[in-house]
């Protein structure tokens, strides 16, 4: 059995329709949102968005969109947070959608029309200032003129990001002695750490504005290929989808190296665990595999004759996931590790295979950030062509190595991380993230206990000293406050505000 045997399926396709107009790339203002299609209710902050030119002399322009919500508790005392969802090559656009934006979207058809947009009470910008940023060039809303950029990697993404940061402080000076903090899930666990080094390399070179970084947040973080790589075969077991027998063989054959197979015993036991966990949604264990359109009522995003038969029928009569049924391109690796070089966008790979599981949904995203009047409202850039959730047309390098050492360097340096896991995503699973921090080194501090979250346990945490900290969340998949947005908001504003979590 193939090892990269979950693929996903891109619903539309992702073309920046790079314009010969003339377009000034004037300097970026600040833009505030009145009002968004589908929305009737009244903005419990201020929301801004637009665009950020990173002139990087010699290279070209790069303009890179973010969405801004004001905390709608303290916006002068709250802490200013980044959020950025992974891939590589994947809009931060699905965490203010499906995760932890303002709004909640309701309906949406890809006939015309528009999801209607609810107040989220778990939002976090209960909590917080936030900005969500498309990022690298090419995804999402952000772009350049001249697509050479779109070839790039984690060194430079890092760079691009940072230099965004400084031009947005210097747009919104107000909050640059807020605390700041960077955020993200999945393949951000590259961003984040990455970036974080940037921001304190700036600071300790006196780079203007000094940003008050504070620390960072990541959920099922792809971290480490040896870590993460090893990760899969003792969650499998612990949750009951290998039998003692097959990880008893496992661990025998492959003497606890399962991201590098040392011999053929072991690639044959480990293609007994890819067998037995074929067919299950990655990103949530429990959840059905979204199968595409079984309905004419539903979208004709996914091609079903790409999906091999055997796999049409599963979850069929299953509920559908409260908020969306298929989650394209929401990260890599599938249950592989992230290795050095350059990383397949998903479109990509699906264009490779003829072996694709579409578990998840983007339908709502896709047709609310393909509306006009949507893009109207929020400022995007008429050059921008379709927007898809991941894009296709970046080539990215993961050339940053394990982030074990941006992780040593930074928390040694006082700043202060969370590392969160959704205990049932078997794409970047917990045992991993649970692994590395422990190997960090750091005296227990809050030994392995539960966490309450509406009286009731929400996970386990573990408190390491100079402000680590491993905390599992119960129950949820790879996107944690999509599948419990309760407990995260309580989470995030506890780590936040600096209480015992
Ligand atoms: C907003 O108001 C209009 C007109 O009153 C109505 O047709 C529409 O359904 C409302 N939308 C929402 C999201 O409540
Ligand atoms: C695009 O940028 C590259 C350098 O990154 C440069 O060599 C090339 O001439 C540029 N193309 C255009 C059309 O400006
Ligand atoms: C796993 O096996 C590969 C190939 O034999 C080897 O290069 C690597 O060092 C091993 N890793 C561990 C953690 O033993
Ligand atoms: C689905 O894919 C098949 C084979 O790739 C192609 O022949 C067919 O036209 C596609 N159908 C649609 C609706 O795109
Ligand atoms: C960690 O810090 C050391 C010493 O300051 C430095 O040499 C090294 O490059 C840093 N590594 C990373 C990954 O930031």
């Amino acid at each position: 059995m193939d090892k990269s045997l979950v693929i996903l399926k891109v619903s539309s396709l992702c073309c920046l329709l790079l314009g010969f107009g003339i377009i000034i790339e004037a300097a970026p203002e600040v833009s505030l949102i009145t009002s968004l299609p589908g929305f009737n209710g009244t903005f419990p902050s201020k929301h801004y968005s637009g665009y950020v030119t990173i002139n990087g002399n010699p290279d070209p322009p790069k303009n890179l969109f973010y969405y801004f919500v004001v905390s709608e508790r303290n916006p002068s005392n709250d802490p200013v947070v980044l959020w950025l969802n992974g891939g590589p090559g994947c809009s931060s656009f699905d965490g203010f959608i499906y995760e932890h934006g303002p709004f909640n979207f309701e309906g949406g058809n890809p006939k015309g029309s528009l999801p209607k947009l609810h107040l989220n009470p778990y939002s976090w910008s209960k909590v917080s200032n936030i900005i969500y940023l498309e990022s690298p060039a090419g995804v999402g809303f952000s772009y350049s003129k001249n697509t050479t950029v779109y070839t790039t990697g984690d060194l430079q993404t890092a760079s691009d990001t940072h230099n965004f940061l400084l031009e947005w402080f210097n747009l919104y000076p107000e909050f640059v002695s807020n605390p700041f903090y960077i955020s993200g899930e999945s393949y951000a666990g590259v961003y984040v750490p990455t970036l974080a080094s940037q921001v304190v390399k700036g600071i300790k070179a006196g780079e203007k504005p000094i940003i008050n970084f504070k620390g960072y947040m990541i959920g099922n973080g792809v971290t480490d290929e040896i870590f993460d790589g090893n990760a899969l075969v003792p969650f499998a077991h612990g949750m009951a989808l290998i039998s003692d027998g097959i990880f008893e063989e496992v661990v025998i054959a492959c003497k606890g190296n399962y991201s590098d197979p040392p011999n053929n015993n072991c690639q044959t036991a480990l293609d007994k665990v890819y067998g037995a966990i074929a067919g299950l949604n990655i990103y949530d264990i429990l959840e059905p595999c979204y199968h595409g359109p079984t309905t004419k009522e539903d979208t004709n995003v996914v091609n079903k004759s790409s999906i091999p038969s055997s796999f049409k029928q599963l979850g069929m009569t299953e509920k559908p996931h409260a908020v969306r049924k298929r989650i394209y391109g929401r990260a890599w690796p599938f249950q592989a590790p992230v290795k050095a070089g350059i990383v397949p966008m998903w479109p990509e790979l699906m264009k490779q295979t003829s072996f694709s599981v579409p578990c998840v949904d983007d339908t709502v995203a896709t047709i609310w950030m393909n509306n006009d009047a949507v893009r109207e409202a929020m400022h995007v850039s008429q050059e921008i062509g379709t927007w898809s959730l991941c894009a296709s047309d970046i080539s990215y390098y993961h050339d940053a190595g394990s982030m074990i050492p941006y992780h040593k360097n930074l928390t040694a340096q006082g700043y202060r991380a969370l590392i969160f896991s959704g205990d049932h995503d078997m794409c970047v699973p917990y045992t991993g993230s649970e692994a590395w921090t422990r190997s960090l080194g750091h005296k227990i501090v809050d030994e392995w206990r539960a966490w309450m979250s509406n009286q009731q346990v929400a996970g386990y945490t573990q408190g390491y000293d100079i402000g680590l900290t491993f905390l599992t969340i119960k129950g949820a998949g790879h996107t944690v406050p999509e599948y419990k947005p309760r407990e995260s908001l309580d989470f995030y504003s506890r780590w936040l505000d600096g209480k015992q979590i």
